[in-house]
């Protein structure tokens, strides 16, 4: 039996005390953050952390990153922590950014995938901290989605996903970011950014120039390449359609969706199309859903995985997206882009 509870001005205290009972007892629940909302669990009760596993049906071999509220509670987790990796979290603590340190004993083999690094993070989401303080240890938090669909940014994909798998469902307002955090790996010199996020590579080279994106995951894995990330090797972020990605100058890109459309279209098949608000008009379909504005990437990252989703519902069988530039927060765009379509892409 799952709870749902959605927090308001009144009840938002004892709501986060009743989460927060339920990760003290072993329990899993799902909550808000700035980027997704999160499936925790007590990070140092191996019991626990084990239904998380299941609820999701994840794969064993796929390491859970956890969550504080306090930089000071770093240190008993993490241990070697250098130099940079302080300088990285004064900047960009709390907020959207995951760091990969060594990691201390009392850290459970099933959190971590038997690796003998931890990945941690400070979210800046008022009820996240809160509920980390009041269950009175650090929560693993995987996003809180079926294994392989997209994040859930509202509590509703939440429940669609998770009810009557978890033991709490803990709802807020829509997240602000939209993709999950940035990953950087912090155990290596240089650090190595094994997931683009919110906190973008521009943002972090200001810290030290030396910080790459793993080159892995920026194309279509090879059979021989493993992205240092394990999660970021599963087909992921996937809706039930097949989806495309037109990439290219924009005005021919949308000549090539249309084209397409009326392709699949003779064929039977019910097309949808990923489009912006600057483009959204030009497309003659009943199934345009606008992702956001090309003016401002963050709305696009902000609206992609319910877009995803939205989709799914109207039951159409190919999503035709247009693409964006991959540069500040469009990098973390794309790279979710291209995971749900399976690196499909048409270059035009
Ligand atoms: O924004 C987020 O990070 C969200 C919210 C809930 O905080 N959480 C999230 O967790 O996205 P998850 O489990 O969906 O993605 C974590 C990624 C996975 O790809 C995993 O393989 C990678 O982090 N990861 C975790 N620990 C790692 C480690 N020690 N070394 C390398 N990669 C690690
Ligand atoms: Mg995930």
């Amino acid at each position: 039996e799952t709870k749902i509870a959605i927090i308001n001005a009144e009840n938002k205290d004892m709501l986060i005390r009743e989460a927060a009972d339920v990760i003290k007892k072993g329990g899993i629940v799902a909550f808000p953050t700035e980027t997704v909302y999160g499936l925790g669990a007590d990070a140092l009760n191996a019991e626990a952390v084990e239904k998380i596993f299941i609820a999701k049906g994840r794969p064993q071999d796929n390491p859970l990153i956890i969550h504080i509220a306090d930089i000071s509670e770093l240190k008993k987790y993490t241990k070697n922590v250098p130099e940079i990796a302080e300088r990285i979290m004064d900047k960009f603590w709390p907020g959207p950014l995951t760091i990969i340190l060594e990691k201390n004993d009392c850290i459970p083999n099933v959190t971590s995938a038997n690796l003998n690094t931890v990945g941690v993070r400070m979210p800046s989401n008022e009820i996240a901290r809160k509920l980390i303080r009041k269950s009175g240890t650090p929560i693993a938090a995987p996003s809180a989605n079926i294994s392989g669909r997209p994040s859930p940014t509202d509590v509703e994909r939440c429940v669609e996903d998770l009810n009557g798998k978890v033991d709490y469902i803990l709802g807020e307002k829509k997240c602000d970011v939209g993709v999950e955090s940035t990953i950087i790996d912090c155990s290596v010199y240089p650090p190595c950014i094994l997931r683009p996020g919110g906190v973008t590579l521009e943002d972090l080279r200001e810290i030290d120039e030396k910080i790459y994106i793993d080159p892995v995951i920026l194309d279509k894995p090879k059979e021989d390449m493993k992205p240092k990330a394990p999660g970021m090797k599963y087909r992921h972020y996937a809706p039930k359609a097949k989806v495309i990605i037109i990439r290219g100058n924009l005005q021919k890109t949308i000549e090539k969706i249309n084209d397409l459309m009326v392709h699949y279209i003779i064929e039977g098949k019910n097309v949808g199309v990923m489009a912006t608000d600057e483009t959204k008009s030009e497309y003659n379909s009943e199934n345009v859903i606008s992702v956001g504005k090309r003016s401002n990437l963050g709305t696009v990252a902000q609206n992609l995985f319910e877009t995803l989703r939205a989709f799914d519902d109207k039951g159409v069988d190919i999503i035709l997206c247009e693409s964006f530039e991959e540069s500040g927060v469009g990098v973390a765009v794309m790279n979710r882009l291209k995971k749900s379509a399976g690196f499909n892409i048409i270059d035009i």
